[in-house]
């Protein structure tokens, strides 16, 4: 007798979409296959699909911008990652200037324990460097954080690393079987286009995406893959907003560099226009939206598999946050929602509107949906086999996701702490029914089941798949 048996269901495998039963005993699924039975608990799954539990690779919960708290902390941000149907995000650790990378990392854990709605991984974030910090790297990898993220912008903010110090930590980070996160804009090239701008008065929103061209996106991509090339280390670009970054990328992995590439839904999904409405400061986020052609280059990028991984850089502010600092695009507040939204739009984007409706042949669009959102991240970050990937032995992780209501996206409908959404208005296909962490029922039908704590720190660990 299994615990829970899912029924009848379109199940979405790494090896294909299989269409049967999904077994879970205790917390693990235990069989996928047809006929299985019986269970404990059974749910007809008729005319739904099942889908890996989403792992969103990117999120900053309480990050300070400009001195200003992001509005989503790890309670509220992972309830409505549970209502989005991730069912693990991977936040940052927050490096104080001179601090050790372990102590950073000790105080961000604790903030998960009793709080978190959904599993919870860390990435550990590197702003400053001495010996005594290159030094915990290794350490830093054990205790389950394997990749490291810098910063080639930012300086202002103090979280510019210079390139002797980039190449130290990518030696460090190579020599420790991490991965080398990167967000990578030339940021003492738009700190100076930004200065100057100001100086003419020129603050529109609109002059965010003229601060910092895409021009400034390759050129930090070459950098800083030449530099992890050097240094032998494998190097993750978070973020890539534009065609120009994607094909250094391209060039560079077509010389046989490791190099992984993440996009985020708003890269695909929404354009530079969108600084011109009358709410164009509340859309800026660092690096900024490009134009439609970018969006649509990027989202071949995605469908051609050359971008791995689609994650949200999650990063909300209310209204009433983003007023205040006013008008200006050099004082916005950069950031943007998206946890919650993830699924939804990217189901609707890159399977039921590409394949213009379900249909049989939109298996595989199904399964690259679960390699970009779950498969590739998971295994980027030593998160597989436990995470993922609906397979025997795994976490009992999954969505079960209606694909037939049309809907429409409203920020008073989500469950985090903004009261803005970008993709307001923007039409979404299915519904998700039923989100299971780890064997346990977490939300169903718009309720939320489960209780804060649910979620534990899932410590990431390489392996030989990673
Ligand atoms: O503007 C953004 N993306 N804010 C969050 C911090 C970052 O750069 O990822
Ligand atoms: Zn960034
Ligand atoms: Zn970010």
């Amino acid at each position: 007798m299994y615990d829970l048996v899912i029924r009848s269901a379109r199940i979405v495998t790494p090896d294909g979409v299989v269409m049967g039963d999904l077994a879970v005993n205790k917390e693990k699924i235990a069989a996928i296959g047809q006929g299985l039975g019986p269970g404990e608990h059974e749910v007809d799954a008729t005319g739904r699909i099942v889908f890996p539990g989403i792992i969103d690779a990117h999120v900053h919960f309480n990050l300070p911008v400009k001195n200003i708290m992001s509005a989503d902390d790890v309670e509220s941000g992972t309830r409505s990652a549970a209502f989005g149907g991730v069912t693990t995000v991977i936040d940052f650790t927050q490096q104080n200037r001179g601090e050790s990378l372990k102590t950073a990392f000790e105080r961000r854990v604790k903030t998960i324990d009793s709080k978190s709605y959904v599993d919870v991984a860390l990435h550990s974030n590197i702003t400053s460097i001495s010996d005594a910090i290159i030094a915990e790297i290794p350490e830093l990898v054990k205790l389950g954080t394997p990749s490291f993220k810098v910063f080639t912008a930012y300086r202002d903010a103090g979280m510019h690393l210079n390139d002797p110090e980039l190449l130290r930590v990518a030696d460090a980070v190579g020599r420790a079987n991490g991965l080398l996160m990167v967000h990578a804009e030339n940021g003492d090239a738009a700190d100076f286009i930004t200065e100057r701008c100001d100086r003419a008065g020129q603050t529109k929103p609109t002059q965010h995406g003229v601060s910092r061209p895409d021009l400034l996106e390759a050129e930090a991509i070459y950098r800083i893959a030449t530099l992890a090339n050097i240094a032998d280390c494998p190097l993750y670009v978070v973020h890539v907003s534009s065609d120009r970054g994607m094909q250094v990328i391209r060039n560079f992995r077509n010389e046989g560099w490791t190099i992984h590439a993440e996009t985020c839904p708003h890269y695909l999904l929404l354009d530079e226009s969108s600084y011109e409405g009358e709410e164009g400061t509340y859309f800026i986020t660092t690096p900024p939206l490009r134009t439609r052609e970018d969006c649509t280059r990027l989202t071949a990028a995605v469908a051609e598999g050359e971008i791995q991984v689609v994650a949200t850089d999650h990063c909300p502010f209310t209204r009433k946050q983003m007023d205040e600092v006013g008008g200006k695009f050099n004082k916005a507040l950069n950031g943007l929602p998206g946890v919650e939204t993830l699924f939804p739009l990217m189901f609707s984007h890159l399977v039921a509107l590409a394949d213009g409706g379900l249909t049989p042949r939109s298996n595989a669009s199904l399964i690259l949906l679960a390699r970009v959102l779950a498969e590739n991240p998971a295994k980027l970050f030593g998160l597989a086999p436990a995470k993922g990937a609906l397979r025997e032995g795994a976490d009992a992780d999954f969505i079960v996701f209606d694909p037939n209501p049309i809907r429409h996206v409203n920020a008073m409908d989500l469950h985090g702490n903004a009261d803005w959404n970008p993709y307001a208005g923007s039409e979404v296909r299915g519904e998700l029914r039923t989100v299971y962490l780890r064997g346990q029922r977490i939300i169903e039908n718009g309720q939320l089941y489960g209780k804060p704590g649910i979620g534990q720190f899932v410590p990431g660990k390489m392996t030989a798949d990673s």
